[in-house]
């Protein structure tokens, strides 16, 4: 094609058409997108998506969402796992439980099995899960319970399993909680005292210490 100063003229608003088409089409898919999936406040801080990506989960992986509330991580992790895999999703509280199971089946979801937990006991069973998390929770659960939870979660993690904490950060910007934060270090000393190592930590959420502890194999 030979440019000539007519071919601006001609070329130029043929740009600009599909320059329009392609901005009204990705608008398009993005609020399907958003549709499908609502960005909500809490997303912008969770980075779930990143979270449940630093799982180390597979296709086929067993995990366990301890203290699920109604599903912010367990939805996600089904996904991962897929068909082949299992979430077991725990919980003290039934209307959590039920709100999952309710979803669940609307949404003809097969890979996620709900468990009502007692405060000490996740009633998992002892070396079936890859992985175990438990988001928001520790804090919540009475002091003198917190080693003996952590010590269930611990039994039920296969040998070279993962266990992730996510709790408030001290100086978290958050208002909730605020009279009953865990410092990282006692978080770390409850996983320990259960027989568990750290081995990673993530420092990208602002609002949260995450941290990554392993079950050892015995040899
Ligand atoms: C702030 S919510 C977090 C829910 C969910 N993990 C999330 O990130 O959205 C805390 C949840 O922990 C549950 N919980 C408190 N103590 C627990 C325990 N000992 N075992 C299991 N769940 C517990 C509460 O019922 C509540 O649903």
């Amino acid at each position: 094609m030979k440019f000539t100063k007519n071919t601006l003229r001609t070329v130029r608003p043929a740009h600009i058409a599909i320059l329009a088409t392609i901005i009204a089409l990705s608008s398009l898919s993005m609020a399907a997108a958003r549709k499908k999936y609502p960005m909500s406040s809490r997303d912008k801080w969770q980075q779930p998506d990143r979270v449940v990506g630093d799982l180390g989960l597979k296709e086929g992986s067993k995990v366990a969402d301890v203290g699920c509330g109604s599903g912010y991580f367990t939805f996600r992790l089904s996904k991962i796992v897929g068909e082949k895999g299992k979430v077991f999703a725990t919980e003290i509280s039934e209307k959590g439980l039920k709100s999952i199971d309710t979803k669940a089946k609307k949404a003809n979801i097969t890979n996620i099995q709900t468990i009502k937990s007692d405060p000490k006991k996740t009633k998992l069973a002892p070396c079936s899960v890859d992985a175990a998390i438990i988001v928001n929770v520790l804090h919540h659960v009475k002091k003198d319970d917190r080693v003996e939870l952590v010590k269930d979660i611990a039994a039920a993690l296969k040998p070279g399993g993962s266990f992730f904490i996510l709790d408030w950060r001290m100086k978290a910007g958050v208002k909730h909680d605020l009279n009953h934060r865990v410092p990282r270090k006692t978080l770390i000393e409850y996983a320990e005292s259960a027989g568990l190592k750290l081995d990673a930590e993530f420092l990208y959420l602002e609002n949260q210490v995450f941290l990554r502890f392993n079950k050892p194999v015995k040899k």
